[in-house]
């Protein structure tokens, strides 16, 4: 059995900064209610006409973490893509990375766990890694949110929070059992799936059937979430995720050197923060600049972290997520 490190990370947004000013002029919302409730200033929107998509995101965030992981596209084994907004309905936007990074064969599979994504994927690699099949896999979290949100006063609870970008990492086998993902902690509740969802188009409502009806009124086609409920969940869920994970590793929260929490809501983040009796050094968030990027707001967090000079070779880090499904994880790293 090996143990699974990461040993490259990149991320990419888009140019196009959309602040909430921007919002003010096309929704009723304002500067002061966005930020009061969730902390966002700003985010990243594809620019219309832009070749940007979640596939290309991904790629470039992926060109970063491979060349920092100083070995080269075919050295990949698998690509794991975490995404809720793939490029097209099938095939996943995995393969497309697979054809633009020039990797003639490797198994490449797409992650739908949305907010939590990026936690079950690094999850997946760590068990292919553990086991010998593969050596080294680039996992990917990327979205492309703008185009389909209802940029409307009726969306505004949704259409305001999320934003585009991608990250991605190379993990590949630990040398030393002592070093990488030392535990991680995945689970669903299906029962809350339509509390967070976008229902159409799917084949639980297909395309034709939409355009037959062709109702102005018709949000099926927008992402749906009962706030509140969500909000009620993540800090539960939050809690009992990373106190399991620390549990296992024997970890305190004072020994923490990092933790990343998926960026749903700085309210959240803070309330978590509070909850470990952590300082403003133990916990990232930049959901300040970018919103919630879904599968891509870990990454992106921990890419800046490291960037940054906050996790260095000892570093205790912990991955937290939860999100649609409802689905909710914690990793547990030690650098
Ligand atoms: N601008 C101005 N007013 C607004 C906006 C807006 N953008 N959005 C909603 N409002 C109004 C509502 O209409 C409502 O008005 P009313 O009181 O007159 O009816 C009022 O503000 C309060 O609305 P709520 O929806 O109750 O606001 P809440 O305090 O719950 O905040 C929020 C909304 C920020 C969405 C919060 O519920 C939240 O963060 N929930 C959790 C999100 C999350 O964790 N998602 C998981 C990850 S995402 C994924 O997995 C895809």
């Amino acid at each position: 059995m090996y143990n699974s490190k990461i040993i490259g990370l990149g991320k990419y947004l888009p140019d196009n900064i959309v602040t909430n000013s921007d919002l003010e002029k096309i929704m009723e919302t304002s500067d002061a209610w966005i930020e009061e409730r969730t902390g966002i200033k700003e985010r990243r929107h594809i620019s219309k006409g832009s070749n940007d998509s979640t596939s290309s995101m991904g790629v470039e965030a992926s060109k970063i973490a491979i060349e920092r992981a100083g070995i080269s596209a075919r050295d990949i084994d698998l690509i794991l893509f975490a995404t809720l907004s793939p490029d097209y309905y099938f095939p996943g936007s995995g393969v497309l990375v697979q054809d633009a990074l020039n990797i003639p064969d490797c198994p490449a599979m797409d992650i739908r766990m949305q907010c939590s994504g990026f936690v079950y994927a690094v999850a997946t690699a760590d068990q292919f890694i553990k086991t010998g099949m593969y050596k080294n896999i680039l996992v990917i979290g990327s979205e492309f949110h703008s185009g389909g949100l209802d940029m409307t006063t009726r969306g505004r609870n949704i259409s305001v929070i999320f934003g585009d970008g991608a990250g991605a990492v190379v993990m590949t086998r630990a040398e030393n059992e002592s070093v990488g993902v030392l535990s991680s902690q995945l689970h669903s509740e299906g029962k809350y799936a339509k509390e967070l969802s976008l229902i159409g188009p799917s084949t639980g409502r297909w395309v034709p059937e939409i355009m037959k009806e062709n109702d102005p009124e018709d949000i099926s086609y927008y992402p749906y979430m009962n706030g509140q409920f969500v909000f009620k969940n993540a800090v539960v869920r939050f809690t009992q995720v990373i106190n399991a994970g620390l549990e296992k590793v024997g970890w305190k929260p004072n020994e923490i050197d990092m933790l990343i929490p998926h960026q749903a809501n700085l309210r959240i983040a803070q309330f978590v923060q509070k909850k470990f009796g952590l300082g403003d050094n133990q916990v990232y968030n930049n959901i300040q600049r970018y919103g919630n990027t879904t599968a891509a707001s870990i990454p992106i967090a921990l890419t800046e972290a490291w960037e940054q000079g906050k996790i260095n070779p000892g570093s205790k880090v912990v991955l937290a997520a939860f999100g649609s499904g409802f689905t909710w994880g914690s990793i547990m790293i030690q650098w």
